[in-house]
């Protein structure tokens, strides 16, 4: 293994040195600092709600406070967080799961996080499609894998089981999929998704399934779960679950993972020897949001609906760009290629956006697509307007 030289005198190690530092909270940290100067940011970077956290939600990690639900949980999660999250999946997906199948944990985050440092030894190789969420390939690196991304701008984006088989090395014990993307928003049709797991079950493989947009599915497409499979192939698969975007409650951190047996004993050492259990009242928080009314989701998925019909048609319009319509999440991934003409990189344009518009989004490549930026819809449309008028102008002067 090759010994990795750091510019500091501090002896990082080498797996930590290997890692990149995420570039989308890079993003949100450069608008804080402009905004602290006085300017005018448009802020198309940032990857959560624009909501507050519901009401009911709220109330119930109050009331936790009150009655002294302020100590450590079993490291799983409670049984009430347990019941709720099973319940959900029975009512949802009719997936039935055992409370031995659940771990609560400290957002999606660490979920997929557990799921990989439990699963991957040294040179493993973990199949990743793209473009990717920037953490995916950080975690692999972290866990001494071996990431290999699989191509699917062939097909807009969305992965297909034939991509997955031609990836597929003897070393390949993972694949991730996470369906709606960030960045692209894209969906894998459930039959497709169905013939991916066959194809990992037949490697005797397995899956994550990042389920972080879970709700956030624009019609005609129907919210999937991976849960929904049959038993052989659900085996096979790690669902990484998020409260952080469908509740609006991404300071909260909590998230869960469902999986066989076996693999949830693995996650549940190394979140017991780690952050234990995911925060007591966060985890209060969260049975309420599953349990307690849902309007709010859907008063969530309405806006998103009506931001997305503005804001594909206006960023189509723009000379040299094409996006094709996300199917779920809240982000637009555009192709920039058309106005860079190969004379400047996507980064090279979002740092024009930002020093001479204020205006921030995500460089296409942090996620393994050059050429591409992601623009996040997660804000008002008074914000969307000026921050896709201000992308016209830089387009313009290219
Ligand atoms: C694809 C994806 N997975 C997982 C997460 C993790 O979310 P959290 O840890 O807040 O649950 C995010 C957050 O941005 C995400 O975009």
């Amino acid at each position: 293994m090759s010994t990795v030289r750091t510019s500091t005198t501090f002896p990082v190690s080498d797996n930590v040195a290997r890692m990149k530092a995420s570039s989308t909270l890079a993003a949100m940290q450069a608008a804080e600092a402009m905004r602290a100067e006085g300017i005018d940011v448009v802020d198309l970077g940032a990857g959560e709600p624009d909501f507050d956290t519901p009401q009911n939600i709220k109330n119930a990690a109050a009331e936790a406070i009150e009655a002294g639900l302020t100590k450590y949980t079993p490291a799983a999660g409670t049984r009430k967080l347990q019941k709720a999250i099973i319940d959900f999946y029975q009512r949802e997906f009719a997936a039935h799961y055992e409370s031995n199948e659940v771990v609560a944990t400290a957002g999606g985050k660490q979920a997929i996080f557990n799921a990989l440092v439990s699963l991957i030894n040294p040179d493993d190789d973990v199949l990743i499609p793209k473009p990717y969420w920037v953490t995916f390939p950080e975690i692999v690196t972290f866990a001494s894998g071996r990431s290999l991304f699989i191509e699917t701008e062939e097909n807009d984006f969305v992965l297909t089981a034939d991509m997955v088989r031609r990836a597929f090395t003897p070393k390949t014990k993972l694949i991730i999929l996470n369906s709606p993307s960030n960045p692209s928003g894209r969906v894998i049709p459930p039959p497709e998704f169905e013939r991916i797991l066959e194809i990992v079950a037949a490697h005797n493989a397995y899956a994550i399934s990042d389920e972080c947009y879970l709700r956030f599915v624009y019609p005609p497409n129907k919210v999937f779960s991976a849960a929904a499979l049959r038993p052989e192939l659900r085996n096979r698969l790690c669902i990484a679950g998020s409260f952080s975007k469908t509740y609006a409650m991404t300071g909260w951190r909590v998230g869960y993972s469902l999986a066989n047996a076996d693999w949830t004993r693995a996650m549940l050492k190394v979140q017991g020897h780690s952050t234990s259990n995911a925060t007591s009242i966060s985890q209060a928080a969260a049975t309420e949001a599953f349990n307690g009314p849902q309007e709010s989701v859907a008063t969530m998925l309405a806006e998103y609906t009506s931001r997305r019909e503005w804001l594909l048609p206006a960023l189509n319009e723009i000379q040299g760009i094409r996006c094709p319509k996300p199917e779920g999440a809240f982000y637009a991934f555009p192709d920039l290629r058309g106005c860079l003409r190969g004379r400047i990189s996507s980064a090279e344009f979002v740092n024009q956006l930002l020093e001479r518009e204020h205006t921030v989004v995500t460089d296409g490549a942090a996620f393994g697509a050059d050429g591409f930026i992601r623009i996040s819809y997660a804000t008002s449309m008074e914000q969307l307007r000026k921050g896709v008028e201000r992308i016209r102008k830089v387009v313009e002067t290219q």
